[in-house]
Formats: structure tokens, C-alpha cells, sequence
């Protein structure tokens, strides 16, 4: 993408920066996340962190990026955080290629999936099936021969630049995506388990509250809002000067939270209607999934469309994580964009096949009690995407200069934005508190 390109429309700003925040977060990791950490305890901490702390900084990241028209490192820098900026870019850097990594292992099942419902060849006829065939489909050399390819197709879309395409596609598809979603929901509302899995996601149960739930329900905050690296920052900079920022804040925190919330009420009815644990963790909804298609008339169809669109919706999202890494060897270490571009790529490359050896040869090998898999996806969203982001409500809260962050929330007093001082509360106290807290809370300090 053109640095310096802009968009034209509210719609395209709105589109593409909710083409980043809706992926594999809201559909795969959200639903997975929420069943390992029961259910409804998990949910309603998780919309607390989106509206408290995700809008906030969506606002402040937006602020950074349009104003200074430049990426994480050239935002900080010219708002006077020249030494913040060599602390908070290599830590967006890091959990990009990070989250790049273990992300397209997963983005290269979609593939596996929608080829398999393609053709055919998915059963999920009884109970042992499902995870049966999500392990044939995902030990061996299968699962790093889809990331590669999967790589190699966000790599060829970088470089062709054709990431306008995939944009404008996208601004048809995701909410075709949206539709189906609502589609599988109402189909929900008539299986057995309904009932069950509807209070299992909306019923909290207060004591299930404790330290780990908390930090897995922000780091999903941030993940699915890509926030804390910088991703919306670059997108702020695609802004327009009409642009509300405030609104398209809010608007990208409505929407991506309701895929996630769709997501679950399509997941646990199932899960509980055919008898599996909502703890199975990254596999859940794979396996989960096809036993709904297997139910619906034209299941084939349904998973083929389904697998399609959640691989587009994955690449919008790949596509945006890559641009922050791209960005920075570009501009800091003056490479050519295709040099940048190979660069970043191989170095996901890397971490995609360890990734997708975590469900096969290297399952058994463990780092503090995790898969290569899970510890990037641990590393990534509980503790880069929040140092990051509290890293920017304390820059945007107490350094930046009041009058930079009016003129951008109001464009230049020409509208109103009557939420400042709340805003301002959030980011100067609440966000960094509230981050600070968690974590002191998760280290046993608290
Ligand atoms: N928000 C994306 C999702 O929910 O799938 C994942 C993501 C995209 C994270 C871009 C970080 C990022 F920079």
C-alpha cells in the first residue's frame, strides 16, 4: 500500500479498517479462548476491555497515525517520542511476525477445509470424526505445505501491490461473511444444545473470574481490535481529514465485536448439542464446524462458502499485519519495498512451519508448558499487543500535545467530539492502569 495513499470514502476507511480487526481473532481465537476460560466470565470481561480500553486506544492510534501521516516509528517521532518510538516499533514489529506466523498456520486450514468441502472428502458423520479427521488434516507435513502456500499468497499480493483489489473484494465479501454468519446463527437456535451453550456464553459466572482470564480476555481484546502494533496506526494514516475518528472507533469495536459474538452463539449451541468440550483450545471450532454443515441441506456448499470467506477475511487481516514490518524495513532500514517484502516473509516463513510442526513432530517439545504455537500466540497477544498499547495511552494521554489531539477528534473544531475528557480519563489513567494491573495480577504480584 502507498504510504501516502488516502482513502476516498468513509465506507473504504470503515471497510478496511474493520478488513484488519475481522479475521481468524473474532471466528477462530475468540470462541476457543472464551471456552477455555468458561464462557461467560471470559465474554463480559472481554466487551468491558473493547469499549474501556480498545476504543480509547483505537482513538489515540487513529489520532497518532492521521496526524503525522506515517507509520508507528515515524508517528512517535514526530510527536517528540523519538526514544519511545525504538521501544514500542521493534515491539510491533516483533508481535506482527509473531502473530504472522502462527496465523497463517491457521489460515492454511481454512484452505485445507474449503478444498476438503470442495471436494468432498470432509465426514464428520458421528462424534469421533470431528477430531479425527481435524488430526489427519493437521499432523504430517499437510499443515506446513497450507501455510507455505498461504504465506506465498499474501506474499504475492504484497507485491503485486494488489492489496487494493483484495481490499475492494473485500468490501463485498466480509459482509457476505456477516450474512452467513446470521445465517448458521438462526440455525443454531434449533439444535438441541441451544439452550446450553447459550447460557454458557452469556451467563457469567463471577468466580470463574480470576488472573488468567482476565489477561486472555485483554489480549483478545487487543488482538481482535489489532491493536498495540502499530497496524491502526499506518491505517490512521490512510484517513481522510473528515474522517471522524471517534465514530469509526466505535463503529470498529460494534462490528468486530458482533462477528465474535456471532461466532459464539454459533460454536457452543453445537458444541453442547453434540457432546464435545468447549476446552479443546486452537482446535475447537475446526472441529466443531463441519459437524453444523454436516446437519444443514447443501452442507457441502455451505463449508465450502463458509472456509472461502474466513480465508479472505484472514488474508485482509494478513495483509495488514505484514504492512507494519514492511513499513519499518522500508523506511527504517531503507530497503526496497520487494526486499522488505521477501524479508518479512521468509522470516514468517520460518516461524509459520515451527508453528504448524507444533501439531505434529514438535508437538511434544514445550516451552514453558507451551507448543511453539501457543507460546507466539501467548507471547503476542498477552504481552507485546498490551506493553504496546499502554506504551500509547501514556504517550497520547500525557506527552502529545492536547491541541494535536482536538484538532484531529474534531477536525479542527469543525465537528464536535462532547467524549474528550472521558477519552482523556481513559487514556491518561484507566488504560494504563488498568494493563498495569493485569499483568502484576497474572505474574502472582497482586
Ligand atoms: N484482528 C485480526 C483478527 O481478529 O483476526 C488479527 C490481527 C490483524 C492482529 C492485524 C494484529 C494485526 F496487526
Amino acid at each position: 500500500m502507498n504510504e501516502r495513499a488516502v482513502f476516498a470514502t468513509r465506507f473504504g476507511a470503515i471497510a478496511t479498517t474493520v478488513g484488519s480487526a475481522v479475521g481468524l481473532g473474532n471466528i477462530w481465537r475468540f470462541p476457543y479462548e472464551a471456552g477455555v476460560h468458561g464462557g461467560g466470565a471470559f465474554m463480559i470481561c472481554y466487551l468491558i476491555f473493547v469499549f474501556l480500553i480498545g476504543v480509547p486506544l483505537l482513538c489515540a492510534e487513529f489520532c497518532m497515525g492521521r496526524g503525522t501521516r506515517s507509520n508507528i516509528f515515524g508517528a512517535y517521532r514526530k510527536l517528540g517520542g523519538g526514544r519511545i518510538a525504538r521501544v514500542a516499533g521493534p515491539l510491533g514489529i516483533v508481535a506482527s511476525l509473531l502473530i504472522l506466523s502462527f496465523y497463517s498456520v491457521v489460515a492454511g486450514w481454512t484452505v485445507e477445509y474449503c478444498i476438503s468441502s470442495a471436494t468432498g472428502s470432509l465426514d464428520f458423520s458421528n462424534t469421533t470424526a470431528g477430531h479425527g479427521q481435524f488430526v489427519d488434516l493437521t499432523t504430517g507435513w499437510r499443515p506446513m505445505i497450507w501455510t507455505i502456500i498461504f504465506l506465498f499468497i499474501n506474499f504475492m499480493i504484497l507485491i503485486c501491490g494488489v492489496t487494493k483489489g483484495i481490499e475492494r473484494a473485500s468490501n463485498i465479501l466480509m459482509p457476505l461473511l456477516f450474512l452467513l454468519l446470521v445465517a448458521f446463527c438462526i440455525n443454531s437456535f434449533f439444535m438441541p444444545g441451544f439452550a446450553d451453550g447459550i447460557n454458557f456464553l452469556f451467563t457469567p459466572d463471577f468466580s470463574k473470574i480470576s488472573s488468567s482470564v482476565l489477561l486472555g480476555a485483554m489480549g483478545q481484546a487487543f488482538f481482535s481490535l489489532s491493536l498495540g502494533l502499530g497496524c491502526m496506526m499506518t491505517y490512521g494514516s490512510y484517513f481522510n481529514d473528515r474522517n471522524r475518528l471517534g465514530r469509526t472507533a466505535a463503529t470498529t469495536a460494534i462490528l468486530d465485536s458482533m462477528v465474535a459474538i456471532l461466532a459464539g452463539v454459533i460454536i457452543f449451541p453445537a458444541v453442547f448439542s453434540f457432546d464435545l468440550s468447549p476446552e479443546a483450545g486452537p482446535t475447537l471450532v475446526f472441529e466443531v464446524l463441519p459437524y453444523i454443515f454436516n446437519q444443514l441441506p447443501g452442507g457441502m456448499i455451505w463449508s465450502t462458502l463458509f472456509f472461502l470467506l474466513l480465508f479472505l477475511a484472514s488474508l485482509t487481516s494478513t495483509v495488514s499485519m505484514s504492512e507494519i514490518s514492511i513499513t519499518y524495513f522500508c523506511e527504517e532500514k531503507h530497503m526496497t519495498r520487494r526486499n522488505a517484502t521477501i524479508l518479512s516473509s521468509v522470516i514468517a516463513l520460518v516461524g509459520g512451519v515451527l508453528c504448524a510442526m507444533s501439531f505434529g513432530p514438535l508437538s511434544d517439545f514445550t516451552i514453558f508448558g507451551m507448543t511453539i504455537f501457543s507460546l507466539f500466540d501467548y507471547l503476542s497477544s498477552n504481552i507485546c499487543l498490551p506493553i504496546g498499547g499502554f506504551i500509547c495511552s501514556l504517550f497520547v494521554g500525557w506527552w502529545v500535545d492536547k491541541k494535536f489531539l482536538r484538532d484531529q477528534l474534531t477536525d479542527f473544531g469543525k465537528f464536535r467530539f462532547p467524549l474528550y475528557r472521558p477519552l482523556l480519563l481513559c487514556l491518561r489513567w484507566l488504560c494504563p492502569a488498568a494493563i498495569f494491573l493485569i499483568f502484576l495480577n497474572s505474574i502472582g504480584l497482586l
